[in-house]
């Protein structure tokens, strides 16, 4: 095509794939640039605006590591992780939300009764939860990989006054999916506001808060992994977290309870002298796809 115009470049786009271009891979790529195509016209895209757009995408390319991803960040905060996410639920599982950036591997194991609080101040908080697939079924021995923030709003990875793992836990539902740790109240917290995720927020007049949450990645031989997050009903962010990962199935009561309530056979048994918090999160795994 000798002759492009604005009307034509997005034919002429689709014109150049070769003949044997995998099917899907077409279908997506040419999705993709006839969107930004329209993008561009419809927002009669100026020079300057298009520069900077390539500024901030070299700026998040410059500041990416494995321990932060800028890209990751602005997929989430433009809400397309949680839409990727919400596309591939299973209506009849748990929903999944997003991953975020501070999950690590090798967290450490932890016992079913086990205490992530340790010398943390803050609210103890009790959770406990059954791991069971769609039909009901317990999954005996489910893997679930536990992380939060610190009563400071930061992860271990952000935090230098942390171990690396505090915070993280690795623990093995028992014989009936039947699991229980306790921990501190997780805090609302902000995503990372110093690289052009922080801008791009600053820009629209956004906060960058995500409501306090405790993270799970569930895993059991057959299923799909579920990658999820337990949110109070009483957080104030919860109906404007920045990265969209509230479901209604993952917003739960912490219920205040009287010390002497505080169950046998736990690592703080006996050790509870103050009201604390209860929250019961069951979760459910579908089966993975054949
Ligand atoms: C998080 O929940 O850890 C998180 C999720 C998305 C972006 C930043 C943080
Ligand atoms: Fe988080």
């Amino acid at each position: 095509m000798r002759t492009v115009t604005t009307d034509t470049i997005t034919d002429t786009f689709a014109a150049y794939f070769g003949a044997d271009t995998d099917p899907r891979t077409r279908e997506v790529l040419l999705a993709l640039v006839r969107h930004i195509h329209d993008f561009a016209r419809e927002v009669n895209l100026t020079h300057d605006e298009w520069r900077k757009g390539l500024e901030m995408l070299e700026h998040a390319g410059r500041i990416t590591t494995p321990e932060r991803n800028e890209f990751v960040l602005f997929s989430d905060v433009i809400g397309l992780s949680s839409l990727v996410d919400m596309l591939h639920t299973n209506p009849e599982a748990t929903s999944s939300s997003v991953l975020g950036p501070f999950h690590i591997s090798g967290a450490p194991p932890l016992p079913i009764g086990g205490d992530m609080k340790r010398d943390f101040g803050g609210p103890t908080l009790l959770v406990e939860g059954q791991v069971r697939d769609v039909d009901g079924t317990p999954i005996s021995g489910a893997v679930i990989d536990i992380w939060q923030t610190a009563p400071n709003g930061l992860y271990s990875s952000q935090d230098a006054d942390q171990d690396i793992h505090s915070f993280h836990g690795l623990m093995s539902a028992d014989d009936l999916g039947n699991f229980n740790f306790t921990t501190v109240r997780p805090v609302s917290y902000t995503v990372p506001t110093d690289g052009p995720v922080g801008e791009l927020l600053d820009a629209a007049g956004r906060h960058p808060w995500r409501p306090s949450h405790l993270h799970y990645i569930v895993s059991a031989p057959g299923y799909a992994n579920l990658v999820t997050e337990v949110f109070p009903d009483d957080d104030p962010y919860l109906d404007e977290d920045t990265v969209f990962g509230v479901r209604s199935d993952l917003v739960m009561k912490y219920h205040t309870r009287a010390p002497e309530t505080f169950p046998a056979g736990m690592v703080l048994s006996g050790k509870v002298t103050e009201p604390y918090l209860y929250v019961k999160f069951d979760l459910v795994l579908a089966k993975n796809a054949r």
